[in-house]
């Protein structure tokens, strides 16, 4: 299967090494970026031909031996290249979120309806990291008895140069980027009962409040870079979320899930290892530095997942469908940072 890449900047360049060099049964043949210094990284670091090397998306999809593209532009231009892809004939890896509005996510759903036999797959990678995995499988399993309440978190170490300054018009602001996954995984686990993977509850309301500790430039365009919010499902069950931009020692992504008969914590803390160190000056671990570290095996597994399902497996990871409530549920979020009012989702 060969496959091309749009798109190499901070997570594109770890899809792009990853498929040329990890991913089992697919070949990378082709990249497109408008950045000529990616496409001559592209060159250099992946050995891709020069006329494999396109600044144009529509050039990119008009190469008729690629089989599968894989997605990595910003969040804003998603929806549109999804369409096209599929048009084109392509399988499509799209990373998350689908789109910034619902409109434009059910767009992608009936066109990839037009195409069932083709894959179209949203990048929720933490469904494919092996610790959510097994949360998962042991809320299946009745462990935690029937879950009701999720606390999760997507907490980024600070960047001082601030790059989601500048990311934050396409990216949709700290809860479409970051929460996104925290209310995917509250979807998926929350739909999971004893012996059930289940029925995502419909999400009803939400809330959102938020503060700029670190970075006045994200004023003018009405984002934060800590964020929380409480979400109300349909059925009594609530998801509590945070994001932030700024925390001092590193990565911390962690969700704590809580059942009518137990509850389940994963990832806590920061730690990379488990090294620690003891000294005159304390007791200490290094702590995770991004979400590269951490989801490092997650992103392999997903990869796989999709060229697996395009050489005809099984579908696995978030539907489409799932990637639309995704959207539509951290929307509602957004909404009500703005307005300082709970809003209907
Ligand atoms: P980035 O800004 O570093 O990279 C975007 C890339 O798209 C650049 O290479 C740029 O040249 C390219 N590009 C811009 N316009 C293009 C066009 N018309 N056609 C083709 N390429 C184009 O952004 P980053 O951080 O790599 O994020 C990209 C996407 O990945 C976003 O949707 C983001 O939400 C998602 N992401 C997902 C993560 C996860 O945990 N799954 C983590 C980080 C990002």
């Amino acid at each position: 299967m060969r496959v091309g890449i749009a798109g190499l900047g901070r997570l594109g360049k770890a899809h792009a090494r990853q498929l040329a060099r990890v991913t089992q049964g697919c070949r990378l043949v082709s990249a497109c970026s408008p950045v000529p210094a990616e496409r001559e990284w592209a060159a250099q670091e992946l050995g891709l031909a020069a006329d494999r090397l396109h600044a144009d998306f529509d050039a990119f999809l008009a190469e008729a031996d690629v089989d599968a593209v894989v997605l990595v532009t910003p969040t804003s231009l998603h929806a549109d290249q999804v369409i096209a892809a599929l048009r084109a004939g392509k399988h499509v890896f799209v990373e998350k979120p689908l789109a910034l509005n619902v409109e434009d996510c059910e767009r992608v759903q009936a066109v990839a309806a037009e195409h069932g036999r083709q894959v179209a797959m949203v990048g929720f990678v933490r469904r494919f990291d092996p610790s959510y995995a097994a949360a998962q499988q042991a809320v299946a399993a009745g462990r935690v008895g029937r879950p009701f309440l999720v606390r999760s978190q997507t907490c980024d170490r600070h960047d001082p140069n601030g790059f989601f300054v500048q990311f934050a018009p396409t990216s949709g602001g700290i809860f479409m980027d970051c929460s996104v996954h925290d209310i995917d995984l509250a979807r998926w686990l929350l739909a999971t009962t004893p012996g059930d993977a289940g029925t995502a509850p419909k999400a009803l309301r939400a809330f959102a409040s938020g503060t700029i500790a670190m970075h006045p430039d994200l004023a003018p365009i009405g984002d934060v870079d800590n964020g929380l919010a409480i979400v109300e499902f349909e059925g009594g069950a609530r998801g509590v979320f945070y994001a932030s931009r700024t925390l001092a020692h590193g990565h911390e992504t962690s969700t704590e899930l809580i059942g009518t008969g137990g509850k389940l914590l994963v990832g806590a803390g920061a730690a990379s290892d488990r090294v620690v160190y003891a000294d005159a000056q304390g007791v200490r671990h290094d702590a995770l530095q991004d979400f590269h570290q951490r989801f490092a095996d997650a992103f392999v597994h997903e990869m796989q997942a999709f060229v697996d399902a395009c050489r005809g497996g099984a579908m696995r990871g978030a539907t489409l469908g799932d990637a639309t409530e995704a959207t539509r549920i951290g929307l509602a979020i957004a909404r009500s940072l703005q307005s300082g009012m709970p809003e209907a989702v």
